[in-house]
């Protein structure tokens, strides 16, 4: 199994490096690509880790080396938010460089599995879909948005509240990746009862859980330690379930049938090829079809701009 991290130097790349580095399985290869010329280093320093994973790492323009053969890549390359921002201003920057990077898997490695980190995750799956499709390479089964942070923050929430052991909490987050597109569905969690305040409270939290993380790093940039642990944790799942392994359930930003939006967030049954199974999000609380109904047309537009981008 190989995987790149394209985006490797930054705050989500050099924590998700880490720990891949230290859980991939044992002669796994590991490879780092980023503009930043540090790179090579940050390779050179997480090889001194005694895992059976070998690591490299490339800087530059091109991120060819980092892609041949690969069968996973995560992209967190990209600015990231200050305060006052929202997911959607990223657009401007972010956009051109998700483009340009799937273009380079599409020729380098056009059957890998792609998680696309980078902000607007809403936005860039659908400009990662459209290069894909240009380049006749495109497989809907492949390509992911990385939406596993809306679900360990659910977690953890959930567990503060609610007093329970934040590993033993699963609750699905349907939809996108960002404000009101972030749906938890806090009434599939087994053995846990909600009032209707602590849902919409639990709700509101988790939709803006990334701007709380903003604000209290004060310019200094957004979530990445959490993040880089929910990439390798969406990582290393898809790792299981490509190697065999049966049962392997993930939430995920895909191409789906369209039902709500041409991509949508929910949980999905992974195998050696990627998607086996886009499983439907079930039966909903009133609260949840309202949320879910209210966040349609933001979703569409979030997509649009994505398709747009790529085909004007
Ligand atoms: P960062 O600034 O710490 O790191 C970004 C890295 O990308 C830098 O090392 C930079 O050199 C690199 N980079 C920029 N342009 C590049 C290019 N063309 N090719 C290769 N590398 C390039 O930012 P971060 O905190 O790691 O966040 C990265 C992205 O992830 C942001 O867009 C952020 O909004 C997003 N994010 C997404 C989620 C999510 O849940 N999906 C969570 C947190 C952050
Ligand atoms: C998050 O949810 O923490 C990320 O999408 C980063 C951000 O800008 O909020």
């Amino acid at each position: 199994m190989k995987v790149a991290v394209l985006g490797a130097a930054g705050g989500i790349g050099q924590a998700l490096a880490l720990l891949l580095k230290t859980q991939l399985p044992s002669g796994s290869e590991l490879t780092l690509y980023d503009i930043a010329p540090v790179t090579p280093g940050v390779a050179v320093d997480l090889s001194h880790i005694p895992t059976d994973v070998k690591i490299t790492g490339f800087a530059g323009e091109d991120a060819t080396p980092a892609l041949e053969g690969a069968d996973i890549v995560l992209i967190s390359a990209g600015v990231a938010r200050k305060p006052g921002m929202d997911r959607s201003d990223l657009f401007n920057v972010n956009a051109g460089i998700v483009k340009n990077l799937v273009q380079q898997i599409a020729k380098t490695c056009p059957t890998a599995c792609i998680g696309v980190i980078t902000n607007p995750v809403n936005t860039t799956v659908a400009i990662a879909a459209e290069v894909l499709k240009k380049a006749g390479v495109y497989n809907k089964d492949k390509l992911f948005g990385v939406s596993t942070l809306d679900i360990i923050r659910s977690n953890t929430f959930v567990a503060e509240l609610k007093g329970k052991n934040a590993a033993d909490v699963n609750v699905p987050v349907i939809g996108g990746h960002s404000g009101v597109t972030i749906l938890p569905l806090l009434s599939h969690v087994p053995d846990v009862s909600f009032t209707d305040d602590e849902v919409s409270a639990l709700t509101t939290r988790i939709q803006n859980a990334g701007t709380e993380v903003v604000e209290a790093k004060a310019g200094g940039g957004s979530a990445t330690l959490s993040m880089g642990l929910a990439a390798a944790r969406f990582c290393l799942s898809l790792v299981r379930a490509m190697k065999g392994e049966a049962g392997v359930v993930e939430c995920a930003y895909v191409e789906g049938d369209g039902e709500y939006a041409r991509f949508f967030a929910q949980p999905l049954l992974l195998g050696k090829n990627g998607i086996v199974e886009r499983q439907s999000p079930g039966v909903l609380s009133a609260f949840e079809k309202q949320a879910l109904e209210g966040l349609i047309d933001t979703l569409k537009k979030d997509i649009e701009l994505g398709v747009d981008f790529v085909n004007r």
